[in-house]
């Protein structure tokens, strides 16, 4: 995979690309274990032999048709309790640069999923290791489908070409991508973490509607009312704002 990202201020100046890897996420631990990697190293490739997802679940992609991304960011002090905005902006982004490719909404769903159409198009897997009370160092994973179009394994996924019928360059779209990162972190910078919310909830699955989810062993009417800046979703149940951890409450 050949890549020039050109346009942007600083994400994918530093690339490190392969055919084959274990994890992108891995080996951006070994690069931060072994030296001091620039904020914004990008670690891309074709194929992963165990691509990891959420909750130690493997992430599947076929050869050479998706995004297998790692982003590497030595954000301004994070604070442990807010490591979530993170989350946030980078969904934001992803989901942005989507829709203006598509023409088409796209929905946030929490904790870690991009949805086009009710169905998975990006899934990410943001670990931050810490310094004291602060990120040190963030690295985002991000598996997006962009040209395979048959999920035999996963019956809820869609692609890029699924949605528009064509094929998407994959490096054009991660340069996108970047850009629209980097003007989130500005907004981050600045502390405009307003701004951030807003395009975070306005694309939030489910946010403020009637909805049926599994709590424990039991199927409950929720209501989503905010995700917390430690990644808490909050959810009105009963009257009672309650809030979960990923894995504690189940969509149905
Ligand atoms: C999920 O939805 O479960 C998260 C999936 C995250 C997959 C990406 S692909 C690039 C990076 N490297 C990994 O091993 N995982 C993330």
């Amino acid at each position: 995979m050949s890549l020039q990202v050109q346009s942007t201020q600083f994400i994918g100046k530093a690339l490190h690309t392969f055919a084959e890897i274990t994890s992108t996420n891995e080996y951006a631990k070994q690069c931060i274990a072994k030296n001091e990697p620039l904020h914004g190293t990008v670690i891309l490739a074709d194929y992963q032999s165990k691509g990891r997802g959420q909750a130690s679940n493997r992430w599947q992609s076929a050869a050479g048709k998706n995004i297998l991304a790692s982003i590497i960011f030595r954000p301004k002090l994070v604070n442990v309790n807010e490591q979530f905005i993170m989350n946030k902006f980078i969904s934001v982004a992803i989901a942005e640069t989507v829709e203006k490719l598509c023409n088409e909404k796209v929905a946030i769903k929490w904790p870690n999923d991009i949805l086009i159409d009710g169905q998975k198009l990006c899934g990410l897997l943001i670990e931050n290791i810490l310094r004291k009370q602060n990120i040190e160092y963030s690295i985002v994973g991000i598996g997006l489908n962009v040209n395979q179009v048959a999920f035999a394994e996963q019956p809820n996924a869609t692609s890029l070409k699924l949605v528009l019928g064509t094929d998407v360059d994959r490096m054009d779209f991660l340069e996108q991508l970047f850009l629209r990162i980097e003007f989130w972190i500005d907004e981050f910078n600045q502390t405009k973490f307003g701004n951030i919310k807003r395009a975070y909830f306005s694309r939030l699955y489910q946010y403020q509607e009637k909805a049926n989810y599994k709590v424990k062993d039991d199927v409950v009417r929720g209501e989503i009312m905010g995700v917390t800046n430690q990644g808490q979703l909050q959810v009105l149940i009963n009257n009672k704002i309650e809030l979960f951890a990923n894995k504690e409450i189940v969509f149905l």
